[in-house]
């Protein structure tokens, strides 16, 4: 097991950063670790010579009402699971030392693509992601930084805002990690009740079905999917669509190509997102991640 270095405000971060000779890879989490996130370290661990993880339960990023007040809270453990699986460095600032004037006053802005999917539900949101991960970038000074396809649209504008602004960093993705039951892990999955849970695992079995009819087009993916959604009331879908992975539009019917299948519900209070990457037409199928070079 490597020795962690935890790491509070920007100097003890700079200096353990210092340290570091070689490639360093950065996995930003808000804390609430789970198999997903170990993931994410295991393929940063893979492809750098050292792993730095931040938590930062990012305030900017959440609208008012919404869950960050009962965000789950589980540094200890957080800390352990970064250990186990071999992060080097632990960035765990407080809101004051990553927004030391309070709110900043310029941020980063999505543009269009930030608006529509989650940002139409949460007006916003990706500017607060967007604003974090632009600081933590340029805090960590990563050469690689690994982002789960979970959160597609997040990991779309991530990689659009490091191209459009130069960032000196290459992001890669790393595919979603499922429970064998199919339901994408998440930390919000700790809000679900026994029957939550089981109404959640709609979203994946709609999903499966849909990649299942990849081959036939798009009408068909849709219609796979919806009947999935469909027989289960107490999922309240609010978008299930099959769009282009870069202009996050609905493909067209004649649209041979990659494609992402995507879709938000709220369970019970808990609001679920979960994404499919696929190849639409012949010799298509379930991707792992969007293969943008098709
Ligand atoms: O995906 C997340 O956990 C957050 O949006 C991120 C990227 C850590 C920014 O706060």
């Amino acid at each position: 097991m490597t020795d962690l270095t935890i790491a509070h405000s920007r100097a003890e971060l700079a200096a353990a950063r210092r340290k570091l000779t070689g490639t360093v890879g950065v996995t930003m989490t808000m804390g609430a670790l789970h198999s997903g996130h170990a993931e994410l370290i295991k393929r940063a661990r893979e492809q750098v010579d050292h792993v730095i993880v931040t938590i930062f339960l990012n305030p900017l990023q959440f609208a008012q009402g919404e869950d960050l007040s009962r965000y789950p809270r589980t540094f200890e453990a957080d800390v352990e699971i970064c250990r186990e699986f071999g992060a080097e460095v632990v960035f765990a600032p407080s809101p004051d030392v990553v927004y030391p004037d309070g709110e900043p006053g310029v941020r980063v802005s999505a543009g269009p693509l930030g608006d529509v999917l989650e940002g139409a539900s949460r007006p916003g949101h990706f500017d607060g992601v967007l604003t974090v991960v632009a600081k933590l970038l340029h805090l960590v000074q990563p050469d690689r930084a690994f982002f789960g396809q979970k959160d597609a649209q997040q990991l779309l504008l991530i990689r659009r805002m490091v191209r459009d602004l130069d960032f000196p960093v290459e992001i890669l993705p790393v595919p979603t990690v499922r429970q064998d039951d199919g339901l994408a892990l998440s930390s919000r999955n700790t809000y679900l009740s026994p029957s939550d849970r089981e109404v959640a695992l709609s979203l994946s079995s709609a999903l499966r079905a849909g990649g299942d009819m990849a081959v036939s087009g798009p009408a068909a993916i849709r219609r796979a999917a919806r009947d999935v959604l469909v027989r289960e009331p107490l999922a309240a879908v609010d978008y299930l669509v099959l769009v282009h992975p870069t202009t996050l539009e609905e493909v067209p019917e004649w649209y041979r190509g990659p494609a992402l299948l995507a879709v938000a519900a709220k369970v019970g209070t808990t609001r679920l997102i979960d994404n499919l990457p696929l190849v639409v037409g012949p010799g298509g199928g379930a991707r792992l991640v969007v293969d943008y070079a098709e």
